[in-house]
């Protein structure tokens, strides 16, 4: 096991109703707020009206910032810096998922920083401290209502980068299934892809002797996997959201992490999809995930043999271990067609156009992977590999 260090910090304020307790949550952290949000969900839930009350009654004053698109922009992160500055907001509440979430962070950042907030996501200045956040959670997919990154596009060369700091993890999280309910099919389907490829970002490890990580990553999977359908067919089932919910924050609260080194290839990778093809993170992420397994899974059978076996149930071959690595992979893709997620690039009509650029910026600062180092050329092969 892996030397580490682990604290998470972020409060969770979990279950019914617990979106009315914003207000007392917030006001330890000044009278005045940045209210940041999203597209216009929360105007539609009744979620938006139930925020500015609770603020409200605790007397907090609030400046507004909506617009975040998935995807979010830098631009807009500049427009919430500015407003921070000009008012001298010493707080940020997200009410959204994780673009909205990531977008607030950004913007925490940026207020402590004289130059451009974009220097952060090239490398060229590093986070250093940060206003804090809290957050209303009304999609369980990105994880970052507890974590320590973002992740930001930049509209000018379409660059969609991350960084991250320990003081960007939200002081707080509410996360109440029910504000789920309303999420369209897809979404949810796109929020429980990527749940699940967070953990296997951390499940596909070099690092040996991590029993107890292994089986939290496998009972954290197979409780997501046993959920889907019901969140699916059956939107309104509190007990499968809360299950779906939580899965979403614990598997990117970096509990999942401790002992080990994790890939984040296929993240990386899926980053520059998304950034070009503005789809869903989740459903590139259906996409690449498979391929990159395809094209790594030689350098240890037998983790995704274990993979297979514990996740999937496929009986182990002990004659032929190979089929047995293989055929988790084949039902991980198969789990994802059910939920309604593409698992080909040209399911979302892109083409080899943009392949060789999409490699190369994704390896222009480093060698992808921790699980198997990528070089261009390889993540070259796994886009065809996903064709
Ligand atoms: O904008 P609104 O109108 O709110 O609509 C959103 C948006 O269109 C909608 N939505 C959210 N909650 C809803 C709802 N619609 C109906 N009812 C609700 N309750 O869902 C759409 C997607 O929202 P978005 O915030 O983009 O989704 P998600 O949480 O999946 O976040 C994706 C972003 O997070 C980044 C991704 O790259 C992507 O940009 N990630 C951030 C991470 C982090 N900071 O730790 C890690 C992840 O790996 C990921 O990269
Ligand atoms: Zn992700």
């Amino acid at each position: 096991m892996h030397n580490f260090e682990f604290q998470n910090g972020t409060k969770i304020i979990f279950g019914k109703d617990t979106e009315q307790k914003v207000g007392q949550e917030t006001v330890p952290f000044g009278k005045k707020i940045l209210l940041h949000y999203g597209g216009g969900s929360i105007n539609k839930s009744g979620l938006y009206a139930k925020v500015v009350a609770s603020l409200t009654e605790q007397g907090i004053e609030i400046f507004e910032l909506g617009g975040v698109v998935p995807n979010p922009r830098v631009s807009l992160v500049r427009e919430g810096i500015s407003l921070c500055k000009e008012h001298n907001i010493p707080f940020i509440l997200a009410v959204g998922g994780g673009s909205v979430i990531d977008s607030a962070k950004a913007i925490a950042a940026g207020v402590k920083y004289d130059g451009d907030v974009w220097d952060f996501f090239t490398g060229d200045a590093h986070v250093g401290d940060c206003l804090p956040i809290g957050v209303i959670l009304t999609i369980p997919a990105a994880g970052s209502e507890s974590s320590a990154g973002t992740v930001i596009t930049n509209e000018d060369g379409l660059y969609k980068r991350a960084t991250g700091h320990p003081s960007m993890r939200p002081a707080f999280a509410i996360l109440n299934p029910e504000l789920t309910y309303s999420l369209p099919a897809y979404q949810t389907a796109c929020g429980i892809t990527d749940m699940i490829a967070h953990i296997l970002e951390r499940y596909f490890t070099n690092e040996m002797n991590v029993e107890l990580t292994d089986r939290l990553c496998e009972a954290t999977l197979r409780t997501i996997i046993s959920n889907a359908q019901t969140v699916l067919t059956d939107p309104t089932n509190y007990h499968a959201r809360a299950e779906i919910m939580w899965s979403g924050t614990i598997a990117h609260n970096d509990l999942l992490s401790t002992g080990r080194i994790g890939d984040w290839a296929s993240h990386d990778i899926e980053h520059e999809i998304s950034g070009i093809y503005d789809i869903a993170h989740g459903a590139g992420l259906a996409i690449i995930f498979p391929a990159w397994m395809k094209y790594v899974y030689k350098h240890d059978i037998h983790r995704f043999a274990q993979f297979a076996h514990r996740v999937w149930d496929v009986e182990i071959d002990l004659y032929d271990i190979e089929k047995t690595a293989k055929e988790g992979i084949k039902r991980f893709e198969q789990f994802l067609q059910s939920i309604g997620m593409p698992i080909t690039l040209t399911e979302v009509e892109i083409d080899e156009t943009h392949f060789k650029e999409m490699a190369k910026k994704a390896t222009e600062r480093w060698e992808l992977g921790n699980f198997v180092k990528l070089k261009e050329e390889d993540v070259l092969q796994i886009f065809h590999l996903a064709k």
